[in-house]
């Protein structure tokens, strides 16, 4: 008999101390969220976006989803991004996720969820990363920045637990402040050799690996010959790059259609040539072996950000917490569940409905 289970609230404390040290397993669950979503095993419609006629920089997404297989489990994050917060000295993202039981419906918990979700962003970037590198057969020994934010410094944690090493680590931002402040904790966090560039252009020629995590809005990059070394660009903040450097490149996405949405690069890019052919698969195609990444063209990953991953990690970190007996369960957070209003003593009774 199905029943109706607890609700817990799992604070970012929570999911903090669930994830710190954790990242390969977490780049193996976003690797399982990548292959369930290729083989049909999910239920990823469209992200909602909430947006403000008198604020344009902000917005609200909703991503629902669903996983199958040993996961199962349905839900849906609420993320918040106001970039303005990064000024008044708080991060730009706040989020919410809320898992849903398969078989009942019923939520069962709710996790703060920027963790979570810079995360597995940092977690997909390094398994293409990866994936990427190992397809053309070559390891990037010049790691670059371009935005000095929260999420760059995930994706660098990321790719060190993925097994990266770098001679070069270079960093670009609009703000002297940011990048200097980031270039710092990269110094505190490795050996390399950190170099804070004045222009994109500069820290693109000079990086085997680039990381676009900026806010920018529109396309900003132009020039295809800054990619004329052919890096692996991880184009995380999606709406960095022109058609023109887009169409110079070989493009992998994490799904077609999530991605060709909303202003990307790739969306600006369909809407100039009239069709994708210039997206050559998704990162799936990529682990699979169905399509290789050519090792003479810039290469170029966009992930439109899947809520599949956000599920499958959240499950993990519930997992996790729940086994060490932390769950901060709300008691009685259901109440009102007998469909005829009685009392627990009536019910136990058998009675009470006449
Ligand atoms: N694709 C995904 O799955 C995914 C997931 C999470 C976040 N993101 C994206 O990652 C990006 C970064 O997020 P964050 O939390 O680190 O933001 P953040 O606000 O902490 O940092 C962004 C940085 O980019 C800099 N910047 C803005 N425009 C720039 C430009 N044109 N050139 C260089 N630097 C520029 C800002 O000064 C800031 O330091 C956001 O765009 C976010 O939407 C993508």
């Amino acid at each position: 008999m199905p029943q109706i289970p607890s609700f817990a609230v799992v604070s970012g404390a929570q999911v903090h101390s669930a994830l710190a040290g954790q990242e390969k397993s977490v780049i193996a669950a976003v690797e399982k969220a990548y292959r369930l979503h290729g083989a049909g095993e999910t239920v990823n419609p469209d992200s909602y976006f909430l947006r403000f006629p008198d604020r344009p920089s902000s917005r609200i997404i909703a991503l629902p989803a669903s996983v199958s297989g040993d996961v199962g489990v349905h839900g849906i994050k609420w993320i918040a991004s106001f970039p303005e917060n990064v000024a008044a000295g708080f991060p730009r993202a706040s989020a919410v996720l809320v898992l849903n039981d398969a078989e009942t419906g019923y939520p069962f918990a709710v996790l703060e969820s920027s963790i979570i979700s810079a995360a597995r962003t940092a977690a997909s970037a390094a398994l293409a990363a990866v994936a990427l590198g190992e397809a053309r057969g070559t390891r990037p020994r010049r790691l670059g920045f371009v935005g000095a934010g929260l999420i760059a410094r995930y994706v660098h944690t990321y790719l060190a637990a993925a097994g990266f090493s770098f001679d070069e680590v270079g960093v670009q931002d609009l703000s002297a402040e940011h990048a200097t402040a980031f270039a710092a904790h990269l110094r505190r966090a490795q050996p390399a050799e950190v170099t804070v560039h004045e222009t994109a252009q500069a820290l693109i020629t000079g990086s085997d690996l680039v990381v676009f995590a900026t806010v920018a809005g529109e396309p900003h990059v132009h020039d295809p010959a800054w990619f004329a070394h052919n890096p692996v660009v991880l184009h995380l903040s999606l709406r960095d790059l022109s058609p023109e450097v887009i169409l110079s490149a070989w493009n992998v996405v994490d799904d077609v259609d999530h991605c060709l949405k909303a202003g990307t690069s790739p969306h600006l890019t369909e809407q100039r040539v009239g069709d994708r052919s210039f997206v050559a698969g998704t990162l799936d195609d990529v682990l699979a072996g169905r399509i290789s990444p050519p090792a003479d063209r810039p290469v170029v990953f966009s992930p439109f950000g899947l809520g599949v991953l956000d599920l499958v990690v959240a499950k993990h970190v519930y997992d996790e917490v729940a086994a060490s007996g932390e769950l901060g369960v709300v008691r009685d957070f259901f109440h009102d569940t007998d469909r005829y209003g009685r009392t627990l003593e009536e019910r136990a009774a058998g009675g009470g409905t006449r």
